[in-house]
C-alpha cells in the first residue's frame, strides 16, 4: 500500500464508493424527499470513461475494493460494461454494488459474468404494503426475487440492508432475523442517519443497544462474531442459523476510527467523509486536462482535510449535506 491515500490519522483508504447515477426507480423516504431532488445536468455527470480513469488512478494508489452506488446503480445502462472494465484493473479485489434490488434478478447473471463479487440489497420491510409506503413505489416481489437470485448464483453472504425507523419497521426486527435461519443472508440493521430532505429526528432513530436487546430477548444464544477490519457492521449469529445478523451503528457508536472509505459522487466530486462537506471536483480538473500528478495532488489534499470523525449525531443533523440519493451511501 502506498501511503498516498493515508490521512492525517493514519487511516489507509482502500475502499472507494463510486456513484453511477443520481436517479432511482424508487423514492425511499429516508433517502430523498417526496418531490425528488434537483438533478445535475447530464453533461456535468461523469462519463464512463471518466469513471474508469478515476478508478484506475485510485486502484494504482492502493484501492482494492470499489462499490458502485447511486441513486440506483443498476439503472445506468452500461453498468455491466463498467463492471467488466473495472474487473480488468490489476489490484482490485472486490467489486460490489449496493442496489435496491429491483433490477437485480434480471441483471445479475450478466453482472456476475462481468466480475461483480459482492452484493448488498436494501430492504426495509417484509410486508408488501409497507414496502410501497416506505419506497413510494411498487416492487417488493422483484426485490425478493433479486435476493433469491443472488443466493442462487452463489453470492455469500448476500447482505440485506434494513434502515430501522421507529414507528415504521422496528416491529419487524425479529421477522428479519428469522429469515437468516434458512437463508445465507447477512441482515444488517442500520441506524437511521440524517441527510438533507429526509426529516430525520432523534425519536425515529432506533439505537444499536435497543435493537440488540430486542433480538437477545428472543434469541439469548446470539453470539458476537469477530470484528472484520474497517467494517461498517458489528456481526452476530444465532447458532444453527445459516445466515447472520449485523448492526451498522453510525449514530450511537460511530466507526470513524477505522474508516477506509472515500466517495466519488455522480457529478464527479471526491467526498472524503459521508458527513463532511469537504468536496472537490475531480471532474473539473479532468476536463481542464489535469495531468495524473496534478490529480493526485488534489486527491491528496482532500484526503488531508478529512476529519478524525463525524461531528456527532446532533451536529450532523443540523449541518447542510447532500440528500443521501446524491451521495450514494
Ligand atoms: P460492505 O462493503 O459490504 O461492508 O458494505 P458497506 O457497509 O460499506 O456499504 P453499504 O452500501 O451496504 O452501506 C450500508 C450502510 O452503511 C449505509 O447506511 C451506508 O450509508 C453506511 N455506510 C457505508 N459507508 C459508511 C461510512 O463510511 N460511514 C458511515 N458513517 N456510514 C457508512
Ligand atoms: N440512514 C441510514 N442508511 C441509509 N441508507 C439510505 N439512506 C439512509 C439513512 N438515512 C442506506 C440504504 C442503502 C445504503 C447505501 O444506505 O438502505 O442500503
Ligand atoms: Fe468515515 Fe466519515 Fe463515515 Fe466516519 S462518518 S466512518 S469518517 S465516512
Amino acid at each position: 500500500f502506498s501511503d498516498f491515500l493515508t490521512d492525517n490519522f493514519g487511516r489507509q483508504h482502500s475502499y472507494l464508493r463510486i456513484s453511477l447515477t443520481e436517479k432511482c426507480n424508487l423514492r425511499c423516504q429516508y433517502c430523498m424527499p417526496e418531490e425528488g431532488v434537483l438533478l445535475t445536468p447530464k453533461g456535468d455527470l461523469l462519463t464512463t470513461e471518466e469513471i474508469l480513469t478515476l478508478a484506475r488512478l485510485f486502484v494504482k494508489e492502493g484501492v482494492d475494493k470499489i462499490r458502485l452506488t447511486g441513486g440506483e446503480p443498476l439503472i445506468r445502462p452500461d453498468v455491466v460494461d463498467i463492471v467488466a472494465q473495472l474487473h480488468q484493473l490489476e489490484g482490485l479485489q472486490t467489486i460490489g454494488v449496493t442496489t435496491n434490488g429491483i433490477n437485480l434478478a434480471r441483471l445479475l447473471p450478466q453482472l456476475q459474468k462481468a466480475g461483480l463479487t459482492a452484493i448488498n440489497i436494501s430492504l426495509d420491510t417484509l410486508v408488501p404494503a409497507k414496502f410501497e409506503f416506505i419506497v413510494r413505489r411498487k416492487g417488493f416481489h422483484k426485490v425478493m426475487e433479486g435476493i433469491h437470485k443472488a443466493i442462487e448464483l452463489g453470492y455469500s453472504p448476500v447482505k440485506v440492508n434494513c434502515v430501522v425507523m421507529r414507528g415504521l419497521n422496528e416491529d419487524e426486527l425479529l421477522d428479519f432475523v428469522a429469515l437468516t435461519e434458512g437463508l445465507p443472508l447477512d441482515v444488517r440493521f442500520i441506524e437511521y442517519m440524517p441527510f438533507d430532505g429526509n426529516r430525520w429526528n432523534f425519536k425515529k432513530m432506533v439505537s444499536y443497544k435497543e435493537m440488540l436487546n430486542t433480538v437477545r430477548q428472543r434469541w439469548p444464544e446470539l453470539e458476537k462474531l469477530p470484528e472484520e477490519k474497517s467494517s461498517t457492521a458489528k456481526a452476530f449469529k444465532i447458532p444453527g442459523f445459516q445466515g447472520q445478523v449485523s448492526f451498522i451503528t453510525s449514530m450511537s457508536e460511530h466507526f470513524c476510527g477505522t474508516c477506509n472509505r472515500l466517495r466519488i459522487t455522480a457529478d464527479g466530486n471526491l467526498k472524503v467523509c459521508l458527513f463532511g462537506n469537504s468536496e472537490v471536483s475531480l471532474r473539473d480538473h479532468l476536463r481542464a486536462g489535469a495531468s495524473e500528478e496534478e490529480l493526485l495532488r488534489i486527491i491528496r489534499a482532500a484526503v488531508g482535510r478529512k476529519k478524525r470523525q463525524h461531528a456527532g449525531m446532533f451536529n450532523i443533523s443540523q449541518m447542510k449535506n447532500r440528500p443521501m440519493i446524491l451521495i450514494g451511501g
